[in-house]
């Protein structure tokens, strides 16, 4: 304990003496969500899209983004002239490794002027492709927007088909869909989810998008829930009167919704995400270390000049959305 201290106290100073600012997703592991306020190390805590519109305001030099590398290249794509660190290249991600640049090109080719949606949880070649880019926040919205009777949803393929379930009952549009699986959420079958209600029928279920869609159907039977984003999730258990609930999504969000309602009961799967997890504050604090050294490019966000260019259209469209 004294030396996590010590680690987050060297911390706060180092962001001081760089002008660097630490933005943290909500799958960070409890210690990384602290504020700066509150003697902790972020200074933004947020999803995807949170953190994105954060990024694009930064004013610090530096950026430490604890979340995994799609997120920090959305940081960098969005405020190119900030240096965005990453305290891990090992922070990948399952859905945004399933699918290139060249696939989504061969995706255009076989559906020429089909809309291309790619969601955030890609890589910067992958979005450089796509027409507009969505969260699992804005997805739905965004998805409903666009024009024609088909639209290409990339890469989620659970995610995609719980969107089309809405989408083609609204408006009979059709979706066309990717293979990828979050590596987490497809672990919440509805066998899982089943018998945690067993156990707890008085509570409601917190599943996110990208659960398997029978999973969903499963969820929110009964005592009823929500399919959401992460903030869609953290919005609902303030405004529903119920005091339990399930969390159908990952093990770190639990920390942060007893921390948000300490006066709610939650029942939380231990699954972590293992590219989240490979941001820590020792790691954290070598990023910071590694400033002004040659050891500072082992962190540094590199992305060519054309690629940022091309990405920052469909994440601009997105925002602009919003
Ligand atoms: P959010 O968009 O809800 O932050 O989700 C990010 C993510 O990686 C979900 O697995
Ligand atoms: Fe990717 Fe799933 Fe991890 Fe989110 S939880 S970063 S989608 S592997």
């Amino acid at each position: 304990e004294a030396a996590l201290l010590a680690a987050v106290e060297e911390i706060r100073e180092l962001k001081k003496k760089h002008n660097a600012v630490v933005l943290s997703h909500f799958y960070m592991p409890a210690e990384l969500q602290v504020k700066h306020e509150d003697g902790g190390i972020a200074d933004f805590v947020g999803d995807s899209l949170g953190l994105s519109v954060a990024a694009k305001t930064v004013e610090a030099d530096y950026i430490i983004f604890c979340g995994v590398k799609f997120m920090a290249e959305t940081a960098k794509i969005l405020n190119p002239v900030k240096q965005v660190l990453l305290p891990s290249f090992d922070a990948g991600c399952s859905l945004a490794e399933s699918i290139t640049g060249a696939d989504v090109r061969k995706l255009k080719e076989q559906w020429p002027g089909v809309p291309v949606v790619a969601y955030i949880n890609t890589y910067a070649e992958t979005k450089a492709e796509a027409d507009i880019c969505c969260t699992s926040r804005n997805a739905m919205d965004i998805a409903r927007s666009l024009g024609g009777d088909k639209l290409i949803f990339l890469p989620d393929l659970y995610m995609g088909r719980n969107l089309q379930t809405k989408i083609k009952a609204e408006t009979g549009k059709e979706l066309i869909l990717w293979e990828g699986k979050c590596e987490v959420h497809e672990q919440f079958t509805p066998q899982r989810i089943t018998g945690l209600k067993l156990m707890y029928p008085e509570a409601q279920v917190l599943v996110h998008w990208e659960v398997p869609d029978n999973t969903v159907t499963e969820a929110l039977k009964g005592a009823g829930g929500i399919v959401g984003s992460t903030s869609d999730i953290i919005r609902f258990v303030g405004e529903s009167g119920s005091r339990q609930f399930i969390l159908g999504s990952e093990c770190d969000l639990g920390a942060t919704l007893r921390g948000m309602y300490p006066q709610k009961e939650f029942i939380v799967p231990c699954i972590k995400c293992p590219h989240m997890k490979q941001i820590t504050i020792q790691r954290t604090l070598d990023s910071l270390r590694a400033i002004g050294t040659p050891h500072e490019k082992l962190f540094e966000v590199t992305l060519e000049e054309e690629i940022i260019k091309k990405a920052l259209i469909p994440i601009e469209r997105m925002l602009a959305f919003a």
